[in-house]
């Protein structure tokens, strides 16, 4: 037994960074930003925390699923940007919605809402879960460096979330790791020990671009050949696609690699940016509350990011 989604929800910051605000900060323009990248504005925090994100899509998705807090068995939030290590963000949404079960964090940077779709499905396969409550959320504003313009103009603040009850919604789920720091990385904080020798880093993001553009366009299009394969169905059967929203010129090209229509991809980049683990399920909220999306149409996810990592689910929806 595997699970179906029966509610998403989304929240984001409610300042709004444009290009041409980023432009009066560093050497960039809107048209650079919006050919080479597809982002328009996107919201950064100014005074919302990664778990006040968190929660206010968590109770949307709640509110929409019509099931309260306290009949959710597992609360999972996917973040590499945690207020705290301790307690997790999920413990501290669990706390605010007044749950009582068990909560943790999954961090696998973009591709981390998959994943911990993924791990939930394992809980719903050995029967110990009924319902879950998984969370992509991020405050990512806090590790860009302000002063690297390939990376500060990419990124935005976000979170999006969705109620799962156990059912056979999901038919196909794959996640995938490559692990490395050559392409991405995010250092920790580098701690306060009077003993160590290990050089501090800034904690903040690195990125080789083009090394990760050709990773992600790759492993996108991989995902879907890959579930719709192990799911017996054709990309023509696929009515959804919402990936991970990185860079509109990767969405655009592997709708051509896959030969698939622009409109089967779900795309809000312009408007919200990257936002890490948080892209793809405030996509699938954007989709669900579109009225766009039917009982049975199939939805196939994508991500793919810092790791590096990757990963795919196709659901049936409804
Ligand atoms: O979510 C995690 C996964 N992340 C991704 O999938 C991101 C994948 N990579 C990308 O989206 C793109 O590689 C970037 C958006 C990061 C960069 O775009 P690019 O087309 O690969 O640019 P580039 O790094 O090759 O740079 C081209 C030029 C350079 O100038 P020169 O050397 O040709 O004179 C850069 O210095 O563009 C310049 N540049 C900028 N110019 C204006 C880089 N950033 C900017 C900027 N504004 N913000």
């Amino acid at each position: 037994m595997s699970f179906r989604i029966i509610g998403t929800g989304s929240a984001v910051p409610s300042k709004i960074i444009t290009n041409d605000d980023l432009s009066e900060m560093m050497d960039t323009n809107d048209e650079w930003i919006r050919t080479r990248v597809g982002v328009a504005e996107r919201r950064i925090a100014v005074t919302e925390s990664t778990a006040d994100l968190a929660l206010e899509a968590a109770e949307k998705a709640l509110e929409m699923s019509g099931v309260s807090a306290d009949s959710i068995d597992l609360i999972l939030v996917a973040t590499i940007t945690p207020d705290r290590i301790c307690p997790t963000t999920a413990g501290t949404v669990q706390a605010r919605l007044g749950a009582s079960c068990p909560a943790f964090d999954i961090s696998s940077a973009c591709s981390g809402f998959l994943f911990a779709l993924e791990t939930a499905a394992g809980f719903f396969a050995r029967g110990t879960v009924k319902r879950a409550l998984v969370i992509g959320a991020e405050r990512i504003s806090r590790i860009i460096d302000w002063n690297d313009r390939s990376t500060a103009v990419i990124f935005g603040d976000g979170a999006g979330a969705a109620v799962l009850e156990t059912g056979d919604g999901c038919l196909c789920s794959e996640i995938c790791t490559i692990g490395g720091d050559e392409v991405i990385r995010i250092p920790a904080f580098g701690g306060t020990s009077p003993f160590t020798e290990i050089e501090k880093e800034d904690p903040v993001i690195f990125m080789e671009g083009q090394e990760t553009f050709k990773f992600a366009v790759g492993a996108f299009v991989n995902h879907i050949h890959s579930m719709a394969e192990k799911a017996g169905i054709s990309l023509d059967d696929i009515d959804h696609i919402v990936p991970h929203q990185a860079n509109e010129r990767i969405i655009r090209m592997a709708a051509r690699r896959l030969r698939m229509p622009d409109e089967k991809f779900v795309m809000n980049i312009d408007r919200c940016g990257n936002t890490a683990a948080a892209s793809v399920p405030i996509a699938l909220d954007e989709l669900n509350r579109s009225g766009k999306i039917k009982p049975g149409d199939l939805v196939a996810m994508t991500a793919f990011g810092g790791g590096l990592s990757s990963a795919g689910c196709l659901i049936r929806w409804g």
